[in-house]
């Protein structure tokens, strides 16, 4: 088989497992997030961890270098240009040039239509769409240099429409807009960008969300779990397996796909 325009057959292509590169994970203080980071590693990377809660960072650092990799933790609020700036400067600097971003970081602030607050729709646009535009544009200069790069969103079913999301609803599906464009844009240089989109995953946003509906968060997952294919809620491990095939080398061809992750099909 001939890879056109390559000039490359299969049997001289190298499917080899290519690591040992620096990623940024967004949000890596929290469930998925963390457990991004930690499968990074797994896969021999080197991860910088930005989050606002930086303490919520530390044991995630400690689980990295126990990997035998190196972890840097950083306070960034992704929504702050400066923030933005400097952390992905620091990164490069101290780790190397970042050649992996997973958009990770998230808020929610659900509330119905009628009663949602300017803020309540500005801070959850701010943290997902304005974080995941100024982290992609700081780190898109080192991979279109490097003719190599990967950036991985991470939407959520909730971007085919959600009760009480309207602002997470919205950000979410601009997320799938965004990441086809930079796909667009990107792949000549040898960069994809792909999303993954998760359903009911246990974290502290699962459980922020059964706190709003009276529940305990065991509660809302038992009914979660009634609603999905596979007889089961969702954990961190299961998005990170998800942006570990995107961020593989050998899936250079697959670029500008949203990948659901929710035990059935997405409705
Ligand atoms: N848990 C789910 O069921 C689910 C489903 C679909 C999508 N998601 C998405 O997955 C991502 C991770 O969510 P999670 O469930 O792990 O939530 P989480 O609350 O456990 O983690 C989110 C992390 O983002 C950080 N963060 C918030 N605002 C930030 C900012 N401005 N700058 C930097 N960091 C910031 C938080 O401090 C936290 O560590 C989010 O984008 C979320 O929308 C979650």
């Amino acid at each position: 088989v001939v890879a056109v325009g390559l000039g490359l057959t299969e049997s001289s292509m190298d499917w080899g497992k290519v690591s040992g590169r620096v990623a940024i994970v967004t949000g890596a203080g929290g469930g998925i997030g963390a457990a991004v980071a930690r499968r990074l590693a797994d896969d021999g990377n080197d991860v910088a961890l930005l989050d606002v809660d930086i303490e919520a960072c530390q044991a995630v650092v400690g689980q990295i270098e126990e990997r035998g990799r190196r972890a840097l933790a950083l306070t960034c609020d992704v929504a702050n240009e400066d923030d933005v700036r400097d952390a992905v400067r620091n990164v490069a600097a101290t780790l190397g040039q970042p050649l992996i971003l997973i958009n990770n970081a998230g808020v929610i602030r659900d509330n119905l239509l009628f009663k949602m607050s300017l803020d309540e729709w500005t801070q959850v646009m701010d943290v997902h769409l304005r974080g995941a535009f100024l982290m992609s544009r700081e780190c898109q200069t080192f991979m279109t240099l490097a003719k190599w790069g990967r950036i991985i969103s991470i939407s959520s079913t909730s971007a085919l429409g959600n009760r009480g999301q309207a602002n997470y609803a919205a950000a979410k599906a601009g997320l799938q807009g965004f990441t086809k464009t930079l796909a667009l844009e990107l792949g000549k240089f040898g960069v994809t960008a792909n999303a993954v989109a998760p359903g009911f995953i246990q974290t502290a946003m699962t459980a922020q969300t059964a706190q709003r509906l009276g529940l305990t968060p065991d509660e809302f997952a038992e009914l979660a779990a009634q609603q999905v294919a596979v007889g089961r809620i969702g954990y961190p491990e299961d998005v990170a397996n998800a942006v570990a095939f995107f961020a593989d080398e050998r899936s250079s061809y697959v670029n500008g796909q949203i990948l659901y992750v929710s035990g059935g099909p997405a409705t």
